[in-house]
């Protein structure tokens, strides 16, 4: 039997084909400085598959029929998935306090949209829809939809289950928790997001350079995922965005990320110390 610890880091050559094939399916940029990161992740798959080096698992990839579903097999191990409700909170306080309200006035459709892009485990999203929730006496009568979309299958497993635990949920305020989350009985530490916010949200697969985009959004959340490319696909991500949202709508990103240089579509507006976005168009109104 194999002890896949014991199969050492990708060669030089190796890993320039793999960070290669990576970028192509999924964006991803790899810096040549990963190359430990990227063997340790791809042991998984060395692992489920039975395969003894690393180049015979590149080859099996290129030998494959249909490579779409180890493709994204592959894309799933090497993805970062890090999350937790509530990240960054004073961008959910900048959307209640902001965004909800300017969008509950100009919305006559009494539609809200919201597409969390990159939503990992699912934590943001439901943040998202607590905040709705919590914001309802705006949105009576009206068709909400949360949007949640990932490239990684198995965090929208995590997600579509609903069950977190631990240092997911230490940001969520005892109230919130205690009236948007159902104790497990005999696992007291787990913690099932409500019905009433799960209702909310659907999880998709979705590959932010190779699928097609949601429509007719009002917010767009799509933090921490820019980090993991390249100027270019920066770049065609958020004008993606630009095409997606309403001229009404509103774009949060990551705090260490900006879209200086990236992009003319929208303009920078501090809503709360947030980094948030709109259209250009409305750069007056702020
Ligand atoms: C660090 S997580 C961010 C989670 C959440 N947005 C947050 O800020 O807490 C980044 C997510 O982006 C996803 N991702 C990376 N490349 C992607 C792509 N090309 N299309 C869709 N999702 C992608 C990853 O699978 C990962 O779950």
């Amino acid at each position: 039997m194999i002890d896949f610890n014991m199969i050492k880091r990708l060669t030089e050559e190796e890993f320039q084909k793999f960070a290669r094939l990576i970028y192509e399916e999924s964006g991803i940029f790899m810096k040549d400085t990963k190359i430990t990161l990227l063997s340790n992740r791809l042991r998984k798959r060395l692992q489920a598959l039975k395969l003894d080096s690393f180049t015979e698992y590149f080859e099996y990839i290129q030998k494959l029929p249909d490579k779409s579903k180890e493709i994204e097999q592959l894309i799933d191990v090497v993805s970062t998935n890090e999350t937790y409700f509530f990240r960054n909170e004073r961008q959910f306080e900048a959307l209640e306090k902001y965004s909800f309200p300017d969008l509950a006035k100009k919305k006559t459709d009494k539609r809200l949209r919201i597409w969390s892009a990159g939503c990992s485990t699912g934590e943001e999203p439901y943040t998202l829809a607590i905040c709705v929730l919590e914001n309802m006496h705006l949105f009576q009568g009206w068709q909400v939809e949360i949007i949640a979309t990932d490239i990684a299958p198995s965090v929208l497993d995590f997600a579509r289950k609903g069950e977190y635990s631990g240092r997911r949920i230490e940001k969520v305020p005892p109230e919130l928790l205690k009236k948007y989350f159902v104790q497990d009985k005999q696992y007291p530490e787990v913690f099932a997001i409500s019905e009433s916010a799960r209702k909310l949200v659907t999880f998709y697969y979705l590959n932010l350079f190779k699928s097609q985009y949601p429509k007719d959004m009002d917010v767009v959340f799509c933090r921490n995922v820019m980090i993991y490319f390249d100027r270019e696909h920066q770049r065609q991500l958020v004008s993606g965005f630009a095409r997606a949202l309403n001229k009404t709508g509103y774009l949060y990103i990551g705090h260490s990320e900006t879209l200086h240089s990236i992009s003319e579509d929208f303009v920078y507006v501090k809503l709360l110390d947030s980094p948030v976005y709109v259209p250009k168009e409305r750069a007056h109104e702020f």
